[in-house]
Order: structure tokens, then C-alpha cells, then sequence
């Protein structure tokens, strides 16, 4: 189907692949510091790098103008940013002019309460909340700061607000693997669907990875053994493969950059808070389109779009070495986004 609305300024990098999808980080703040995420201490952007709202949003629009049909919002925490619902707004406008076929959003909840309804009203229809437990110490662990009720209080507002919600949970050994199992059954109760993650090593963190790392190979070995998995062939590009989960209406996700790898459909790339490109999730390159567009407007940002794709790798190379000191990019998952 993409072959037929590809039109000479569409996106095609140099392995044939149409990209379609851009994801944005628009902060790489966060109020949580999930262990797995990010050291305790870490240092932020100074906010004068970061792009303003009208800079991403013209950014998002060259994007749509060049066949990107799905966005995405991340971070960080997109929602610690108080001027996020206004960028839904300005890019939202595309979903009603029918330049934009979807627009999400990853958030860690914690200030979805507040927001919920301004997302719905501005044309988000699901949201990935990352939840990785339900036990309030677990939880607490897991992120340092954080408190469950409020992530809970701010999920249940998305459902209100007739939202989507999928859940993400990375898969952490000796932590939250017991519930998996009850957090699907949960999802299932709920109307949620789950997405598990194999921890990926992206920036130095405080603990040792390798100890936390959980291959879903075998998680999914287990739960074929209780429920009636059904594949669903629906792929979206990146490295997630679904299943129907029969007994409790559930689709559950696995993300498996280790175990397993899907880069030959990879239709997306990414742009930092500070307006760089990265065109894989797995390597370093990236390009300065803040400093093209503030410089050369449009036609620049344009010139180095057509540089990026000619840049775009044919795949990630991650591992989590046993011993983990040093992790495979150096940069943490919230400069680029999940
Ligand atoms: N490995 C795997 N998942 C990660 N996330 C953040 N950092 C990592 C990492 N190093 C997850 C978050 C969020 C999603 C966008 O990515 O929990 O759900
Ligand atoms: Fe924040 Fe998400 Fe990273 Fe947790 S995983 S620290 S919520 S950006």
C-alpha cells in the first residue's frame, strides 16, 4: 500500500524503506528516574537548547509534507513540559486536515490526571503508559520517585477520557517478573492492551542491567503454556510482534530488540528535544536539523532529511554484554524517546 502513495518527496531510505512514522521527544526530562531508564543524578538539556513548540511543530509539519503519517510524542516525560497540550494542538491539526493518520503519546501518567481530556480534545485517541508494577514498593523501586497512585489515578483519567490505553512494562528479572501474569489479567479487566520490553542498554544507569535482564522468549513460552496466544499479524513497523490473548480479550505486545531483530521493516525515525535526527534507536548518528532550520528555514531541513536517509542503518546492533559497564549507546532512551 505504501508503494502507492509514494511520491517523490516521500521518505525512502537507501534499504527501500518508507518512513512513516517520526517520533518526537520533546523533553528529556522526566520527574521519575526508573532504574532501568536513568541514573539517579543525571544532566538535562539546558532549556535554551531545546526546540520551542513552533519549531517542533513546523519540524512535524515538513515531516507530514514528506509522507509521515503517525507521530508519536515522548520523552522524558512529555507531560513535564506545561506547553505539551498546546503542541498536540498544533499538530493535531493535521489529523482533521487528513495529513496525519494518528497522533500518541508515551507517558509515565504521573500528571495525566490534569491532562487527559485536553489530549482527547486535541485528537490523541491512545496513550502507552509506562507501568512496570502494581505493587506500590515495587513501583516505587522501579522508578525511585514515583507513586502508584497517581500513575493508577492518572491512567483511570485516559480511560475516562475514552482514551486507549496500552500498557508498557519492562521485563525486569527478581522484580516484576511474578507479575506479569496479573498485570495481563488486569489489563484484560480494564480494556487495556500490554507490551512487555526486554530492557535495552541505552545510557549509563546506576545498577547492572545485565542482572535484570529478562529474554521474553521465555516469558512468552510461559504464558503459551495458560492462555490461548493467537498471532496477530499486524506489525508496526518497529520491533513489536502482538498476539491475541483469547481468555481475557487482552493484546499483548512483545518488544524483543535482543532476542530477537526486525530492523528490515523499520519505517521510523526519531527527533530530539534539541531538534536532532536520529535515525535508528541503535546508533549514534544523528543530524542537526534545529540549527537547519534556524539557519536555512524549510529547503535545509529538507536537504538534510534527504542526508538522513541516506545515513538510516540497515540495523541496531545492541547486546547486553555480561558484564555491563558500559552500556552500547551512550546516550539514555529519553534523549531519543522509546
Ligand atoms: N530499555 C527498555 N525500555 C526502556 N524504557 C526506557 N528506557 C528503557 C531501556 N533502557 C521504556 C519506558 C517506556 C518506553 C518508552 O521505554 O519504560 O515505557
Ligand atoms: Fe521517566 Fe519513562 Fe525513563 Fe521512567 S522510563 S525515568 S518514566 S522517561
Amino acid at each position: 500500500m505504501a508503494e502507492t502513495l509514494t511520491t517523490p518527496r516521500t521518505l525512502v531510505d537507501g534499504f527501500g524503506r518508507t518512513i512513516s512514522y517520526l517520533r518526537i521527544s520533546v523533553t528529556d526530562r522526566c520527574d521519575l528516574r526508573c532504574r532501568y531508564c536513568m541514573a539517579e543524578n543525571m544532566t538535562f538539556l539546558p532549556r535554551s537548547e531545546v526546540l520551542s513548540l513552533e519549531e517542533t511543530s513546523e519540524l512535524a509539519d515538513i515531516f507530514i509534507e514528506r509522507g509521515v503519517r503517525k507521530i508519536r510524542l515522548t520523552g522524558g516525560e512529555p507531560l513535564v513540559r506545561s506547553d505539551a497540550p498546546k503542541l498536540v494542538r498544533m499538530i493535531g491539526r493535521h489529523l482533521v486536515g487528513g495529513g496525519l493518520d494518528e497522533l500518541t503519546i508515551t507517558t509515565n501518567a504521573t500528571r495525566l490526571a490534569r491532562y487527559a481530556d485536553e489530549l482527547a480534545d486535541a485528537g490523541i485517541r491512545r496513550v502507552n503508559v509506562s507501568l512496570d508494577s502494581r505493587d506500590p514498593e515495587t513501583f516505587r523501586y522501579v522508578t525511585r520517585w514515583g507513586e502508584l497512585e497517581k500513575t493508577l489515578q492518572g491512567i483511570e483519567a485516559a480511560k475516562c477520557a475514552g482514551l486507549s490505553v496500552k500498557i508498557n512494562m519492562v521485563a525486569l528479572k527478581g522484580l516484576n517478573d511474578a507479575e506479569i501474569v496479573p498485570m495481563l489479567r488486569w489489563c484484560g479487566d480494564e480494556g487495556f492492551d500490554l507490551t512487555l520490553i526486554e530492557t535495552m542498554p541505552l545510557g549509563q544507569i546506576d545498577d547492572d542491567r545485565h542482572n535484570r535482564y529478562l529474554p521474553l522468549d521465555r516469558v512468552k513460552e510461559k504464558l503459551a503454556d495458560r492462555f490461548t496466544l493467537i498471532p496477530l499479524t499486524e506489525r508496526t513497523g518497529g520491533p513489536a510482534r502482538y498476539w491475541k490473548v483469547a481468555e481475557l480479550g487482552a493484546k499483548l505486545g512483545l518488544i524483543t530488540p535482543l532476542t530477537n531483530n526486525f530492523c528490515a521493516g523499520c519505517n521510523r525515525v526519531r527527533i530530539t528535544a534539541s531538534g536532532k535526527i536520529y535515525m535508528c534507536l541503535g546508533h549514534d548518528d544523528h543530524l542537526d536539523l534545529k540549527t537547519a532550520l534556524r539557519t536555512g528555514g524549510r529547503a535545509a531541513v529538507d536537504d538534510l532529511l534527504d542526508r538522513a536517509m541516506v545515513l538510516k542503518p540497515e540495523r541496531h546492533n545492541f547486546e547486553i554484554l555480561p558484564d555491563d559497564t558500559a552500556p552500547a549507546i551512550e546516550r539514555h532512551m529519553s534523549v531519543t524517546g522509546g
